[in-house]
């Protein structure tokens, strides 16, 4: 063929889902006159059919480490270096661990062992393969080789779930592509997407929970029991771990609170109502209940309003107890999260009664706070953090910034237990 080249792509097609999106890669080069020709991984050929990348590459397509005819027609280590450039699309974990340990075990990996040409890399898994410690280290140290990465990029994934892990569309892998080679040879593209999620987004792709406010208890269609509770605190925790990326189902009871931003909020009244709501968006990884829900609620309520009766007695209230919804989400079972977190509203002896709470009600972690003073409807808080592992005492700091400190610990947590490869009660989420 007459083209330079540097204007030839060999390129390694791994076996993901997303490998569909490669052949549209091939033609978008070839109409840009870039020539393309391919490795399909054995994998590869599980998503895409030999036959159909022949037919728009219009070249042999290679698949096999030990074929004679293969390396009589083109040598395994011409094929690394017969182009001014190598693009791994679907670039997989495995083909990533492998590159980066310098493994060569099949026609793939061989290649990009012996290529002496610049590997650009575009990344698609599963988003918890990607962010795991394993991946990123492996990411780190093909960077640090001189790869470039385009991607991955955030979104609804094959597999059902949400967040990095999505290989990055044809035209932006094209785009680099044709920016490599207008910069000409030595040309390293910025990788700024490469190693995002682990530093400024670590609970990208993770699935919260949170209860908000006060409930509302129906005496009569006007009337009803309900407590001071604002909503600011639990508000203020949604909006923390959206910022971290995490998707946030936020169940609230009734409050003047606007909806916070990236987060699906769903309002509710009555505690019942809120256990459900809660039940329906799980699976989740960590659940939060901030929610001052009431206690109990009147025994029965009445569809027409209580009139006042003459030289009759004031209505006695009878109350019923109320679901704990934060005890149902710590039950044991495969819909709990990893992680359950309560509050504890206090008045005296904090820490003593907010140790009891975590014992009664089975959740991991509590954030104690004395409720005595202005807190409920304030707009700082005083926190005691309780874990397994010891207690921290938070000054009085405002709500917002108490939130961002929970958000980080949590990050910090959930970050650990996927490192030591802890799937915990549930395994994964999925979307609901
Ligand atoms: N909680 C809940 N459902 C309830 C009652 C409480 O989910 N029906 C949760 C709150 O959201 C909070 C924790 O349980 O995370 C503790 O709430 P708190 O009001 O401090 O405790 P109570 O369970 O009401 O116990 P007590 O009134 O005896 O202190």
């Amino acid at each position: 063929m007459g083209l330079a080249p540097e204007r030839r792509v060999l390129l390694i097609i791994g076996g993901g889902i997303a490998a569909y999106k490669s052949l549209l890669l091939i033609r978008l080069c070839a109409r840009a006159g870039i020539a393309t020709r391919a490795v399909l991984t054995k994998a590869g050929a599980e998503f895409v059919t030999p036959l159909s990348v022949a037919a728009l590459t219009g070249d042999k397509v290679y698949t096999d480490l030990f074929s004679l005819t293969d390396e009589a027609e083109m040598g395994h280590i011409q094929l690394s270096r017969a182009a001014g450039l190598v693009v791994v699309a679907p670039a997989t974990a495995d083909l990533m661990a492998k590159a980066a340990n310098g493994h060569a075990n099949d026609l793939a990996s061989t290649v990009l062992l012996a290529t002496d040409k610049p590997v650009m890399w575009a990344p698609a898994m599963n988003v918890r393969m990607w962010m795991h410690k394993a991946v990123q280290r492996n990411v780190e140290t093909l960077l640090e080789d001189g790869a470039m990465m385009i991607g991955p990029e955030d979104g609804d994934m094959a597999c059902g779930e949400f967040g990095p892990g999505r290989m990055a569309e044809p035209e932006t892998i094209f785009a680099a592509i044709e920016a490599f080679f207008k910069a000409g040879e030595g040309h390293r593209l910025p990788a700024p997407e490469a190693t995002r999620c682990l530093s400024d987004r670590p609970l990208a792709g993770r699935r919260m929970l949170v209860t908000a406010g006060p409930t509302l208890e129906a005496i009569d269609p006007v009337r009803f029991l309900s407590n001071r509770s604002s909503g600011k605190q639990g508000y203020a925790i949604a909006a923390a771990l959206a910022e971290l990326g995490a998707e946030v189902v936020l169940v609230s009871g009734p409050t003047a609170l606007p909806d916070p931003k990236d987060v699906r909020t769903l309002r509710v009244e009555s505690a019942r109502d809120m256990l459900a709501a809660c039940e329906q968006s799980l699976p989740v990884d960590a659940a939060f209940c901030v929610a001052a829900v009431a206690d109990w609620r009147p025994a029965r309520a009445t569809g027409r309003k209580i009139k006042k009766e003459k030289d009759s007695p004031p209505p006695a209230l009878a109350l019923v107890e109320n679901p704990d919804i934060l005890a149902s989400l710590s039950r044991p079972g495969k819909n709990r999260p990893r992680l359950v977190v309560g509050f504890a509203a206090e008045t005296n002896d904090i820490e003593a009664h907010a140790r009891a709470k975590i014992a009664r009600k089975g959740c991991d972690w509590i954030l104690a706070n004395d409720v005595s003073g202005d807190v409920m409807g304030g707009e700082d808080n005083e926190i005691l953090l309780i874990r397994s592992e010891g207690t921290e005492h938070w000054p009085r700091m405002p709500k917002a910034e108490a939130a961002a400190r929970l958000a980080a610990a949590v990050a910090a947590h959930l970050g650990e237990e996927s490192g030591r490869g802890i799937e915990g009660n549930r395994g994964r989420t999925s979307r609901a």
